[in-house]
């Protein structure tokens, strides 16, 4: 039977009990998806025990974003922790994680968090460093569990743990994607059935320049060439482009020079695009 609690206190009553086993904890925002419960999947995979918390972080939003409106079905989402064997839903309220408002410490993995994400949405990976350093540190769990489809948000996560020295494993889990290449989020619900219909074009898009770099890696210009066609593509199908950018997989950084990439860095194609009032992110790896 799964176990929910609202506390902190509580949260850290049960991981006591567990003492020996191996416990894993899977950070989420709740409204969960397929691409949640794989991450569920591979918590058990590695753990004895599995822990999701479920919180909308309302320091990671910015002003203008979809706070208020952010879908919360805890009914739904208890339902399908439970039928996937998870053993602890953690669901706190916001005075439970931030009991004197606005808390004065913040986490913030700098460099890493400035680019692209990080440009157009100035403060959300504070926001997220934060929430997550104090999940990591009230669950005491030995493994956290985190996706790919955020590739940004899982490097700032290593880099938050290894420069605090937290005691866990970090598991990066592969994007969980639609049938027709659309990665599942719980932001796919805000979109309208046609703006549905263009989403799986940000992957292909993604997937297309992924393919030619494959070849390669092609030198500076040509990386550009790519990355414009890949907006001007975006555009023309009806997205407005946040950014396409080629970027080395380990740190984000621009890749160097030219040559055949088989043997070198594993690199990364990121997007970001609107539909409507809805951001979609994506990324597809190379190599590596
Ligand atoms: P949320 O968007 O709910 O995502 C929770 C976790 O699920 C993240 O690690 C995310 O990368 C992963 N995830 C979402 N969609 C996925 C997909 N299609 N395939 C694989 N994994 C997927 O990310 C957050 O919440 C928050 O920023 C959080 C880390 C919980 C901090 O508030």
């Amino acid at each position: 039977m799964m176990e929910t609690v609202e506390t902190i206190a509580a949260l850290r009553a049960r991981v006591r009990s567990w003492q020996g086993l191996r416990v894993a904890l899977v950070p989420t925002m709740g409204n969960l998806h397929a691409g949640h419960l794989s991450l569920v999947a591979a918590a058990q995979a590695c753990a004895e025990r599995t822990i999701v918390s479920v919180f909308v972080n309302p320091l990671q939003f910015g002003p203008q974003e979809d706070f208020t409106r952010y879908p919360r079905t805890l009914e739904r989402d208890t339902q399908a922790l439970s039928q996937a064997g998870c053993d602890l839903l953690f669901a706190p309220g916001v005075a439970q994680i931030y009991p004197s408002g606005e808390p004065a410490t913040r986490v913030q993995v700098r460099g890493l968090s400035e680019t692209l994400e990080g440009r157009f949405r100035p403060g959300h990976f504070d926001g997220v460093a934060t929430v997550v350093a104090k999940l990591l540190i009230i669950a005491s769990a030995d493994v956290a569990v985190f996706g790919e489809k955020d590739f940004q948000q899982l490097l700032i996560v290593r880099r938050l743990v290894a420069d605090l020295s937290l005691p866990v494993q970090i598991v990066g889990a592969p994007i969980a994607r639609d049938p027709d290449g659309l990665a599942l989020s719980s932001r796919n619900q805000y979109l309208t059935s046609a703006e549905r219909a263009l989403a799986p074009r940000l992957h292909g898009t993604l997937a297309e320049i992924a393919a030619a770099l494959r070849a390669g890696l092609p030198d500076e210009s040509v990386r550009n060439a790519l990355e414009q066609q890949g907006v001007q593509s975006l555009t023309r199908a009806g997205f407005r482009t946040d950014y396409v950018a080629i970027r080395q997989a380990a740190d984000l950084s621009e890749p160097h020079g030219a040559g055949p990439h088989g043997a070198g860095a594993a690199l990364v194609v990121l997007g970001a695009a609107w539909l409507g009032s809805t951001r979609l992110i994506d990324n597809v790896r190379v190599g590596g």
